[in-house]
């Protein structure tokens, strides 16, 4: 049974299909038709909603969230926006600052300006704005009288708007483990366990399921090509995975933490790198969603992860039942899509191995959009310098082949060049030579090629400068 309060309702449900989403149940079973559907594939942001788990209360796009993940949760659609007869302070300025005009994308900029307004201190200067509706688009208005109203709404707005310790039903009845698994329909199965054995145990004697962390990619196979899934193990529930913890030198991150937190936790780290990766992701509604182990486990090669966790060289932890082994990330894509996971076998864990001169990372990001798109093309290096001469390189791209690429036969040949005879052009030559990008409706292959060149010659640089 699913247990899930909506706009301070509770709801229970003995069957759903495994791949029906958020979206779905809040317009078609519950008629809050006040969220909208755009591009159902977490573009457009037409239907984000406020969703709590415990005392957080974050945006997301309701169009790719599973309704299965909701179990326990709060979710706070804009019908529950106003109090009484009172506006949303982020409502009101909205009208007053004509931020609508045919009125589609509205509630959906509403719920991103209030999710950004309910976090601590929330900022509200203009960059602050923009980033917080960076997952919104508006094809009529045009942003500047949304930006001014959100500058004006999120100021006003009171961050104790929805009262969340007041009202947790569902948190309280999960809490007390009257809900805890969730079946579908008959002859499928919505599994999401919340111990991480238990979660090894199911995913081991079912290897035909689809594992799902935050539903960012796979939820698009349901909503862009109707997919059916027959059984779903969702590891959105489990604590274990979602720590970020110091061994000794080494960082381990869980494979479900998400982009949301990683942002909060390298914020303190001062590395410009993974802020520029971070802010570039997706979304705050994709960030507060999708995991560091979804974006390596979907082994995209166009993914931002893999570069940059290839250039520190990460390894992985692999969980099958009770075993546990450790891989390299470098060994652990094979071929397009393909990656060394047995069957029934996850991502556990992350740990980048220590001290790492966080300062020395680069990272560079081209995208047809700066806000809300997947990378053209993605480059990390790391450098180390001492006294202007290069001591170890290690430079590793996204969409430049059919796996994530790091370049290790190139980067012995910047080992102890120097910053006034560092050879540019041959770096340019070698990367002409040895990679093979291919052509598709984000670059193509000559550009492809560029960016990555112009990439490098950026990074050694700034490096060495
Ligand atoms: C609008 C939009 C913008 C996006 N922007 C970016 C971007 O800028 N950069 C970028 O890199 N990506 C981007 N993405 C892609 C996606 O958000 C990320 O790849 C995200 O990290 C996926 O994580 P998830 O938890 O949502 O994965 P899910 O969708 O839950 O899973 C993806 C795949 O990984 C597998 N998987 C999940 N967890 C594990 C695990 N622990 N072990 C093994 N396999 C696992 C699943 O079985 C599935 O096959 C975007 C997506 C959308 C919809
Ligand atoms: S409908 Fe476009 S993001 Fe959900
Ligand atoms: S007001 Fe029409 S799409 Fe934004």
């Amino acid at each position: 049974m699913l247990t899930i309060q909506v706009n301070n309702q509770l709801h229970t449900l003995d069957a759903f299909p495994p791949e029906q989403t958020l979206l779905d149940f809040l317009r078609g079973n519950l008629s809050l038709t006040g969220t909208k559907e755009g591009c159902a594939s977490g573009d457009c942001g037409a239907c984000t909603v406020l969703v709590g788990h415990g005392g957080e209360v974050t945006s997301l796009n309701a169009c790719i969230t599973p309704l299965g993940a909701l179990q326990g949760g709060r979710v706070y659609t804009v019908e529950a926006m106003q109090k009484d007869d009172t506006l949303h302070p982020v409502q009101a300025a909205m009208i007053e600052a004509h931020g609508s005009q045919c009125g589609f994308c509205t509630p959906g900029f509403v719920m991103s300006l209030i999710g950004h307004s309910l976090t601590p201190d929330a900022a509200t200067d203009r960059n602050s704005i923009v980033e917080a509706i960076g997952g919104n688009l508006c094809r009529c208005t045009g942003y500047k009288p949304i930006i001014a109203a959100g500058m004006r709404g999120c100021a006003a707005a009171d961050p104790d708007w929805l009262e969340p310790e007041k009202d947790r039903q569902a948190d309280a009845l999960v809490a007390a483990g009257e809900q805890t698994r969730v079946s579908a329909e008959p002859k499928a199965q919505y599994d999401r366990p919340s111990d991480l054995g238990a979660l090894a145990d199911l995913y081991a004697a079912a290897p035909g399921a689809r594992l799902v962390a935050g539903a960012t990619d796979l939820w698009l196979e349901a909503t862009q090509r109707q997919a059916a899934f027959n059984h779903i193990i969702d590891l959105s529930g489990i604590t274990d995975l979602r720590a970020i913890e110091s061994d000794g030198d080494d960082l381990i991150i869980g494979a479900g933490v998400s982009h949301a937190q990683l942002q909060a936790y390298f914020s303190q780290l001062s590395c410009g790198a993974i802020a520029e990766l971070l802010s570039r992701f997706g979304s705050p509604q994709v960030r507060n969603r999708g995991t560091i182990g979804g974006n390596l486990g979907n082994a995209s090669p166009i993914a931002d992860w893999p570069p940059l966790l290839l250039c520190l060289e990460a390894e992985l932890e692999l969980r099958h039942g009770a075993n546990t082994r450790h891989l390299p990330l470098l060994s652990f894509y094979t071929g397009y899509r393909q990656t060394e996971l047995a069957p029934g076998e996850f991502i556990s864990r992350i740990r980048i191995p220590g001290p790492v001169d966080w300062r020395s990372l680069h990272f560079h990001k081209v995208s047809k959009r700066i806000e809300d798109d997947i990378s053209s093309v993605a480059g990390a290096f790391l450098f180390t310098v001492q006294d202007g001469v290069i001591q170890s390189a290690r430079i590793a791209y996204g969409g430049m082949a059919a796996t994530p690429l790091r370049l290790t036969s190139l980067e012995p040949q910047l080992q102890g060049q120097r910053r006034d005879n560092v050879d540019l052009d041959a770096m340019d030559e070698w990367l002409a030579a040895n990679l093979a990008p291919i052509s598709d409706v984000r670059a193509s292959a000559r550009y492809r090629l560029a960016m990555a060149q112009n990439m490098l010659r950026k990074s050694l640089e700034a490096a060495l400068s």
